[in-house]
Formats: structure tokens, C-alpha cells, sequence
């Protein structure tokens, strides 16, 4: 038998999906959500065989887990994206908008196709993607929760990111309105806003079109910024998963239109 803490944190039966769910803090929440009980749908860009390890990682825990290729910045593909889970598993209980975009970018140089990009994918997709699960979850009555990733950088902008900390602002307030709107229908939402997360996404940020001398200067600078911040430690994908799991269960049912920071002290420097 399942003690109350157990129980205050099972998923048995709920469906989640996780956007970019294969790699990063998306592939952390999917794993995270399986061990608790949910059947997971994992939607990303990458093609299906680059998807299979965490697939297999899923079902070797004895969930279900389905896989949609597709690319969020499409709007056309945002309501398939819940038919095509309803018709994998039936339902729809739990959205966890994570896939997100962001590279380094002086406002002096930002483009208006950097701009675009990052507001589509970041903003544009989560809003319409949360309607289209909003309106199943009404139609079902069974209520539901949305959890979306921001940012710090929707409270406090890192630097040559205004493009990315425009969209994550964003996407806090749109958390916050659509809590408004939805938790008559027993809908909670609720945003997380990571500080550094290590992550491919963090690696590639990090490496990209760097000279060896560049990409030494950028690990000496993130040794010191380790060392100032409070927790001293990079935060991993677990650590967002985790704080993912206390907003999909029933612990936090009288919350909604949050944001919940997950940052090591970040914001305190
Ligand atoms: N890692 C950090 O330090 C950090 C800090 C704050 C916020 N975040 C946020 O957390 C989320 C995940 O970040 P991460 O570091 O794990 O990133 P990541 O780059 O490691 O993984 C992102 C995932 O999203 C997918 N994705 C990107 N564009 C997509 C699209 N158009 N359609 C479908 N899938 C798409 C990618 O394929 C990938 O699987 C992002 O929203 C990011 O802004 C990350």
C-alpha cells in the first residue's frame, strides 16, 4: 500500500506531455513524471531514432511513452500535437511547455529573424499549444496542470539576450493570465524559472563559433561565477524535475500562477 507522501506524489493514470523532451531539462521532467506514474509524450524536432534511447528509458520503467516529431514553431502542428496524444492515450492531464531557444546576441546586432524565431518557439508555440490542452482538459472536466519553463531571465536580464529574456518575460505573464482565466476549470498554471542549468543547449551556447581561446576564457569565467553563486554548484535537469513533479501532482493544488525559481541563489548575486 502507497503511504500519503506517496500517494501526495503519484501520477498513476494522469498523461503528460513534455515539449523538447529528449535531451536537457525536458528528458529530466520525462524521466521525473514516468518514475511517478504518468504515461509520457515527448515532442521534439529530432527524428525518431534519436528519440528511441529516452523512449526505452521510459517503457524500462514500466510507463508508456509516445513520441511526435514535430516542430513547435509551426502553429499549424500545435493542435495535432493533443489529438495526437488523446488518440495515443486517451487523455490529456499534464503539459510541461519546455522546449525552448536561446543563443547570445547583443541588441545591437539582434535580427528581426532571431527575434521571430525566439518569440514563436518560446512564446507564440506555448500559448497556442496550452489553448488547445486547455480546451481538452475542459472538454474532459477533469481539470489539469501546466507547467511552463521560463527563465531568471524573465526577472533579471543575464546580458546579449534581450531577444530570449522578451520572450521568457513573456511567458511568465501569459502563465499568469491564463491562471486567471482556467482555474475555474480546476486548471492550475504555474511557471519555473531555471537559473544555469547544465544542458546540451548550455553546452552548445557555450562552444559555439568560439576560438580555443575564447572557450577557455568562457570555463574560467564560469568557474568564478560558480564560485559566487550561493549553492556553488551548476543546477542539473533532476533539480527542475523535480520542482516539475511538485507542480503536476497533487502537492501543489492551491497554487497556480506562480513562478517557482530554481536558480541556486542566482538571483541573490
Ligand atoms: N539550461 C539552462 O540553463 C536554462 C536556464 C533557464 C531556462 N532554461 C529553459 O529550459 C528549457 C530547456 O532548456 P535546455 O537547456 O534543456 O535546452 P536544450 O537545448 O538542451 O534542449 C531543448 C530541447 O527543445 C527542443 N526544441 C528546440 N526547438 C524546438 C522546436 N522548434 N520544436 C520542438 N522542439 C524543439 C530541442 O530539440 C531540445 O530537445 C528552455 O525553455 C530554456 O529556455 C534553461
Amino acid at each position: 500500500m502507497k503511504s500519503s507522501i506517496e500517494k501526495l506524489f503519484d501520477l498513476t493514470g494522469k498523461v503528460a506531455i513534455v515539449t523538447g523532451g529528449t535531451m536537457g531539462i525536458g528528458k529530466g521532467v520525462a524521466l521525473r513524471l514516468a518514475e511517478a506514474g504518468a504515461s509520457v509524450v515527448l515532442v521534439d524536432l529530432v527524428d525518431h531514432s534519436d528519440a528511441a534511447p529516452i523512449l526505452r528509458e521510459i517503457t524500462a520503467l514500466g510507463r508508456k511513452a509516445h513520441y511526435i516529431q514535430a516542430d513547435l514553431s509551426d502553429s499549424k502542428n500545435l493542435v495535432p500535437i493533443i489529438d495526437q496524444t488523446v488518440d495515443a492515450f486517451g487523455d490529456l492531464h499534464i503539459l510541461v511547455n519546455n522546449a525552448g531557444i536561446f543563443s547570445y546576441c547583443p541588441v545591437t546586432e539582434m535580427t528581426e529573424e532571431l527575434w521571430d524565431r525566439t518569440q514563436a518557439i518560446n512564446l507564440k508555440a506555448v500559448a497556442f499549444l496550452s489553448q488547445a490542452a486547455v480546451n481538452t482538459m475542459i472538454a474532459k472536466k477533469h481539470g489539469g496542470k501546466i507547467i511552463n519553463i521560463s527563465s531568471v531571465d524573465s526577472i533579471k536580464p543575464t546580458g546579449n539576450l534581450a531577444h530570449y529574456d522578451a520572450s521568457k518575460g513573456g511567458l511568465s505573464m501569459l502563465t499568469r493570465a491564463f491562471a486567471k482565466e482556467v482555474g475555474q476549470y480546476g486548471i492550475h498554471v504555474n511557471d519555473i524559472a531555471p537559473g544555469g542549468v547544465t544542458t546540451p543547449g548550455v553546452a552548445k551556447m557555450a562552444g559555439d563559433k568560439l576560438t580555443a581561446a575564447q572557450k577557455e576564457a568562457m570555463k574560467t569565467q564560469m568557474d568564478q561565477f560558480i564560485q559566487r553563486l550561493p549553492l556553488q554548484r551548476m543546477g542539473d535537469p533532476e533539480d527542475i524535475a523535480n520542482a516539475v513533479l511538485f507542480l503536476a501532482s497533487d502537492a501543489s493544488n492551491y497554487m497556480t500562477g506562480s513562478t517557482m525559481v530554481i536558480d541556486g541563489g542566482l538571483l541573490l548575486m
